[in-house]
């Protein structure tokens, strides 16, 4: 089984979780878009789905499912979306697309965080994978600085905006060991739009790809 028939099948398994006829909360990114390809087939149990970006926004519409305002809805079941790292216990890196910030406030309107993702997500601690952190513009430097003096190296991702038109920095060689700590830490820096670590909460249920089957782990 290759890397994309994993993501497909990760995909496939959240179908089961979702509750008909609630608005359903869809995350960003290549493994979510196998997800969001099978919604065109559930639509009477889809009744709409609030969005993390465009370019899902774009997709949902494409499956003929309604999307809508977060504002418009009173609260949301599950939250489907991928991740660009994920430990056992549900914590992750996410931002590799650069729809963070629109991901965690899907994700905190949501009861339950489900990540789908094949078994290369699977690590034992974050922090392989560069932390993506969005700024304000104006802020950039100011919290590369930040970043460096926490031991990181940060990289401006050139040529990109975000949704929100702000600025992505990858930071590289951070020590995630206690990522909940460093989350709480840069949520706070002034200028920072959000910081790519899902820790607080992290996923409720994780559902992995390997080449035999899909893992399921529930995490408290
Ligand atoms: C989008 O900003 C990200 O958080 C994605 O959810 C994450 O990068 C996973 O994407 P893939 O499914 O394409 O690996």
């Amino acid at each position: 089984m290759n890397q994309d028939d994993k993501k497909r099948a990760a995909a496939e398994a959240a179908l089961n979780y979702i509750v008909p006829g609630e608005v359903l909360g869809v995350g960003t990114g290549s493994t979510v878009n196998y997800f969001i390809d099978r919604l065109a087939d559930l639509r009477d149990k889809v009744p709409a789905a609030v969005s993390s970006s465009e370019a899902s926004t774009e997709r949902l519409k494409a499956a003929g499912i309604p999307v809508v305002d977060l504002n418009q809805v009173d609260g949301i079941s599950i939250y489907v979306d991928g991740a660009d790292e994920v430990t056992r216990n549900g914590h992750m890196i996410k931002g590799g697309g650069g729809a963070l910030t629109r991901e965690k406030i899907v994700a905190a309107a949501s009861e339950a965080f489900i990540c789908i993702a094949d078994d290369s997500k699977l690590v034992d601690v974050l922090g392989a994978f560069p932390l993506p952190i969005e700024v304000i513009p104006m802020a950039r430097s100011l919290v590369a600085r930040r970043v460096v003096a926490m031991g990181g190296q940060p990289t401006y991702r050139q040529g990109f905006v975000t949704d929100n038109g702000n600025h992505i920095l990858d930071c590289a060689g951070l020590d995630l060991t206690d990522a909940a700590s460093v989350e709480a830490e840069i949520n706070q820096w002034p200028g920072v739009v959000t910081v790519g670590l899902f820790t607080t909460p992290g996923a409720a249920l994780t559902l992995i790809a390997n080449s035999a089957d899909v893992e399921r782990r529930t995490n408290k």
